[in-house]
């Protein structure tokens, strides 16, 4: 904080010497023209040239200085900024996520970011340099001539009023360039990321074509903010001519009436020139500065949103010791009256495995979500051990849960450091027993560089059954009492299948696990099936006594296994262990 300080009073100080060393430019004017050309005095030639020289020199080295400290200033807080972003949106709820394409949240990092740096630097040189150099401009004036310097005060007060009409403009379009950009980044990184279903189809064109639109679009906005920008243009150069024009009227006459020398008058006609310049500037600024505002906006909303989940104040630290999840009448939805989850009760007992099945859609991952938190139930209560979730700290309650989730997020790191990535400190001795146990160790050794192998973005480097073998391998070193299991092996082939399995089965031992899967093969031997249909539980009971009811269960049993119904000797023979 000190040290920023410091840079603004350095930055400050520079500027100062800049306003100084221009208005010294148009001060020394008078000299140059009365000495040497009316008076013709050889003698001052030499020293006002060097002095001239020196000026110039000042204002230059100063110049420098002033850029890189504002810049300095400038960068650091978009940085600080863009930290407190990610920092925040990294605990966002995950339904913020859901709302939000990634392609909008990258574009406030960039585009948003850039705006409100821009608009810092251009504010602080503004309301610095530009009007201490004006200030200093101003007292030349008066100094050589204070009569004209109030004539052409007059045009001053005139600049004032482009400067909020378009300053209101400004943030208008502003806010819909912001969003534009947002929506272009979306757009893009969807379109990268879907660029095999694009070929596939042979949208190539189409794709291209609807891209096109959107940046034209862009351009069209961008467009508009320069029109704006650079309509304060003919208002202040017509200005800047009439204070001019002003000048060599009142300023003239006073010369040849022989009130003032011709050096007095080419000062202060420099003097204005001079101050059109950073009097431009200022004028400008509102707009910048509205466009800067409007990206700051976008930006706090990220960083003043709380996360609806949090810790209680009087959050207490989960004990977990047997693992008994228990769900009492939990009601969920993502949107107000669509409910995905409607008054669940169910148990899953300590150190047992419990499966959930049911048809897409049924809300099973939904379940799931709900016992890390991800989201929080509506209706109904969440216990672990006989602690609400709720009542518990996030991070005690997720470091007791190990999750192999529908989709198996991999980061573009190595092998190794996707499977420790729930225990960053594992050994690569650990990483490499949980890869074995995952039946992913033999595919592993046979990339190129094994362990180390960068895996690519979303994993595009392996095929979707590595991929989901690296999963489950994830889940392994944590060593979570708890496991959640969403569709875990439903990429595998059957030989596979049955490694990994056996592999999970160790998992499972002395594990509370919840089973979320479509191959009711891999669950006949779960102590407890529940079936979700619609976000009820429909049925429950052991494989064998779900069968005999005849119900969904056996239908869908039927359906995946040829059965043609369940026989009472297929349910007593041996069929469910
Ligand atoms: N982020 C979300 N926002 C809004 N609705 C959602 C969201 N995620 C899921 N849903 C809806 O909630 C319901 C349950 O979804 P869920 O993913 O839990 O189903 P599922 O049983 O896991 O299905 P599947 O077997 O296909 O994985 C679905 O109707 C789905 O459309
Ligand atoms: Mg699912």
């Amino acid at each position: 904080m000190i040290r920023r300080w410091l840079t603004i009073a350095a930055s400050i100080g520079c500027m100062v010497l800049v306003a100084l060393a221009t208005a010294a430019t148009a001060r020394i004017m008078q000299p140059v023209i009365d000495g040497i050309f009316v008076s013709s005095d050889s003698g001052q030639l030499l020293p006002i040239a060097l002095l001239i020289l020196a000026i110039f020199m000042v204002k230059g080295f100063a110049m420098y200085g002033q850029s890189l400290l504002t810049g300095r200033l400038v960068r650091f807080t978009a940085a600080e900024l863009q930290i407190r972003m990610v920092g925040r949106l990294v605990s966002a709820d995950l339904a913020t996520f859901h709302d939000t394409a990634s392609g909008r949240l990258v574009s406030r990092f960039t585009y948003d970011a850039q705006a409100v740096q821009a608009a810092i630097g251009n504010t602080l040189t503004a309301l610095a340099r530009d009007s201490l150099t004006l200030i200093a401009l101003v007292a030349v004036m008066f100094w050589l001539d204070w009569r004209l310097a109030s004539i052409a005060f007059i045009v001053f007060p005139l600049t004032a009023l482009p400067i909020i009409i378009l300053g209101r403009k400004m943030r208008r379009v502003s806010d819909r360039a912001q969003t534009q950009m947002g929506d272009l980044t979306a757009r893009l990184s969807q379109l990268f990321q879907g660029i095999r279903h694009v070929k596939a189809d042979n949208a190539e064109t189409r794709e291209a074509a609807r891209s096109e639109i959107q940046f034209w679009k862009a351009a069209r906005i961008a467009l508009r903010q320069t029109r704006v920008r650079a309509s304060s243009r003919p208002i202040n150069e017509t200005l800047g001519g009439l204070a001019i024009m002003l000048v060599v009227l009142f300023g003239g006459q006073q010369v040849i009436a022989g009130h003032s020398t011709p050096g007095a008058f080419f000062a202060f006609l420099t003097a204005v020139i001079l101050a059109y310049e950073p009097l431009k500037k200022l004028a400008m600024l509102n707009t910048e500065l509205q466009r800067g505002l409007a990206a700051a906006e976008r930006i706090f909303a990220i960083i003043d949103t709380e996360p609806e989940i949090h810790d209680r104040p009087d959050a207490a630290v989960l004990k977990v010791g047997q693992g008994h999840i228990r769900f009492e009448g939990v009601s969920f939805a993502y949107r107000p009256d669509i409910p995905a989850i409607r008054d669940v009760t169910l148990d899953v007992p300590a150190g047992q495995t419990v499966a959930v099945v049911g048809p897409s859609g049924a809300g099973k991952s939904t379940l799931l979500d709900l016992i890390p938190r991800f989201f929080d139930a509506v209706d109904g209560r969440i216990l672990i051990d006989g602690q609400n979730v709720r009542e518990v700290t996030l991070a005690s309650l997720r470091s007791h849960i190990a999750l192999v989730s529908q989709e198996p997020n991999l980061f573009d790191d190595t092998v190794a450091a996707n499977i420790a990535f729930g225990r960053p400190d594992a050994s690569r001795a650990d990483i490499e027993t949980a890869a074995a146990d995952a039946g992913a160790h033999e595919f592993i050794t046979e990339l190129a560089e094994g362990y180390d192998t960068l895996v690519g973005e979303h994993a595009v480097r392996l095929s979707g059954g590595q991929r989901q073998r690296l999963a489950i391998a994830r889940a392994m070193p944590k060593n979570a009492p708890i496991l959640l299991l969403d569709e875990a092996t439903s990429a595998l082939d059957t030989e596979s299948e049955q490694v990994v399995q056996a592999a999970l089965r160790r998992l499972m031992r002395g594990r509370t696990t919840l089973v979320v899967t479509h191959r009711l093969s891999t669950i006949r031997d779960a102590d407890l099936i529940y079936v979700l249909e619609d976000g009820s539980v429909v049925e429950q009971g052991s494989h064998g006594e779900l069968l005999a009811r005849r119900g969904l269960y056996a239908h869908l049993w039927t359906l995946q296994t040829g059965d043609s119904g369940p026989s009472l000797t297929a349910v007593g023979g041996g069929r469910s262990v």
